[in-house]
């Protein structure tokens, strides 16, 4: 019990540590926090600090989740599944500790969860992120669908109860992250990537 606290801390602590933050600080002289939309995601650093900036915080970022439910792996097996490590490192990356409790929206940490996890799973879940992409040019309609979709995945095509629990959960979170997004969606004003359809039509 001892070691699954260990890992827990440890999981909320790697979860926790802010790239886009950090990044944008150390090599841009800028708080991200007051660019773009605000986040201190992937998408945001792309929008703002440009595309080496983008590409290393999503690996980061990414690299976050998968190491989180690769703990047990590597330091050896623990009385939790490596999903509630995954989820911690979620919660940690939304809510830091070196944020004042704030910080991402949740989706890249995720992904490097169900890329550890089940790495079909985060093919999929990528997939239906690029469709929607590509029909709405907006990364958060685009994430949000992912979390949505690849949950009711879970339910309909794999027997993984833990981890259609862990996704309703993510998908909680990131919903309450995106809620800015959201009422921009609906009310039109949402930034849009020049990735898709909508931003050329
Ligand atoms: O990665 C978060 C994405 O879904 C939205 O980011 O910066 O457009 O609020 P942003």
């Amino acid at each position: 019990i001892f070691k699954t606290i260990i890992f827990i801390v440890l999981a909320y602590l790697i979860g926790s540590l802010m790239s886009g933050y950090w990044i944008g600080r150390f090599f841009y002289h800028k708080d991200i926090r007051d660019l773009g939309s605000g986040n201190i995601g992937t998408t945001n650093v792309f929008r703002t600090l440009g595309i080496k900036a983008g590409i290393i915080v999503m690996i980061l970022d990414i690299a976050k989740g998968v190491v989180a439910v690769l703990l047990p792996v590597f330091f050896g097996s623990i009385a939790v599944s490596p999903l509630i490590l995954g989820l911690i490192a979620v919660l940690g990356h939304c809510f830091s500790v070196f944020m004042h409790f704030h910080g991402g929206k949740a989706v890249a940490t995720t992904a490097g969860v169900m890329l550890g996890y089940n790495w079909r799973f985060f093919l999929v879940c990528f997939a239906i992120l690029l469709f929607v992409l590509f029909l709405t040019s907006m990364m958060s309609a685009a994430s949000i669908s992912s979390f949505i979709f690849g949950t009711a995945y879970t339910f309909i095509f794999l027997q993984d109860h833990l981890l259609s629990i862990i996704c309703v959960i993510a998908t909680l979170v990131t919903l309450y992250a995106h809620r800015e997004n959201i009422k921009r969606i609906f009310k039109g004003t949402e930034s849009m990537l020049p990735l898709g359809l909508r931003y050329w039509l």
